[in-house]
């Protein structure tokens, strides 16, 4: 890991301005450079927000993207599930995910709201130098594929140098600002491994660059976790840059097609069967059955 010390400073984390979190104080957050667009175009993107915050005012909650996967699978960055300040794992009941949604702030009658079963973050994920950065979430419930949303498919191969993709997210627009009310959307060519290492100091097989070395058009703090589309599949995760949209700094990716193997071997632990809900909802589901219980045995 060969990230200098000068370099790290200034490298952003594009995670929501809500948890600043970071060895950087500037997190900045949205696609810079984009063009609005519906969730219907990107009906696989969600936003992972903080349950309590996101419950005083929708959409406040917002701190990253992720990508519909599965029928209970979402993909994320590791870097969205650690609290900022203590460095700790949040649990699943923090979370909120809600899907088939354009509007940060106003819920659309498409949109669908879930909670987290399990939180699946990389074993190896290196919050100092951003390797594997890549999570799953386990929600508790199965999307109706009858609904606006949509899986997108895992990458089968790396995406060739030049290859146009669509990232997306209510990200900031620009470099420092606060979250989009708007779903943006944004194409960007995937960057040779070897341009980007020149610019970053070292980027591995597991990472993968996409964006204009003219800058202008990238991610941004809030559009972490977030899809970067290539051909209708999955072929990275926004993980980080530096700045959003400078000069000779793209975008900086979670390879996904690494880490297929990793997906799938988790996908199969887990018991689609099951659900385990906030556990107020249990108890009051236990507390209907036990009254309907006491009503049978009563007549
Ligand atoms: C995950 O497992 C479910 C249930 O077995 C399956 O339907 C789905 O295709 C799997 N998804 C991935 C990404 O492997």
């Amino acid at each position: 890991m060969q990230i200098s010390l000068t370099l790290w400073f200034s490298i952003v984390i594009r995670l929501s301005e809500l948890e600043p979190a970071t060895a950087d104080d500037s997190v900045q957050f949205k696609i810079v450079g984009g063009t609005v667009t519906e969730i219907a175009r990107t009906p696989y993107q969600v936003s992972l927000r903080l349950k309590q915050i996101d419950r005083q005012q929708f959409g406040r909650g917002h701190i990253c993207g992720g990508t519909v996967i599965s029928q209970r699978l979402v993909v994320t960055a590791a870097h969205c599930l650690y609290d900022g300040r203590s460095r700790n794992m949040r649990s699943p009941n923090d979370f909120v995910i809600i899907m088939g949604n354009s509007l940060l702030q106003i819920r659309s009658v498409l949109m669908q709201q879930y909670n987290v079963q399990k939180l699946m973050s990389h074993p190896q994920y290196n919050p100092t130098n951003l390797q594997n950065d890549i999570a799953l979430l386990f929600i508790n419930g199965f999307v109706p594929w009858k609904s606006i949303v949509r899986a997108l498919p895992l990458a089968r191969v790396t995406a060739v140098v030049g290859t146009p993709c669509l990232i997306s997210g209510w990200g900031s627009t620009i470099n420092g600002g606060t979250s989009s009310q708007t779903l943006q959307s944004a194409t960007v060519p995937v960057i040779s491994q070897t341009d980007c290492s020149a610019k970053y100091g070292y980027i591995s097989a597991a990472q993968l660059c996409a964006g204009y070395m003219s800058g202008g058009i990238d991610s941004c703090q809030g559009d972490s976790g977030g899809p970067l589309q290539c051909h209708n599949t999955l072929v990275g995760i926004v993980s980080f840059g530096r700045y959003c949209a400078a000069q000779d700094s793209p975008g900086v990716y979670t390879n996904v097609v690494y880490y297929v193997d990793w997906i799938k071997q988790m996908n199969r632990s887990l018991d689609y069967s099951y659900y385990s809900g906030d556990v107020r909802t249990v108890v009051c589901s236990k507390l209907a059955v036990l009254a309907i219980f006491v009503a049978v045995v009563r007549y």
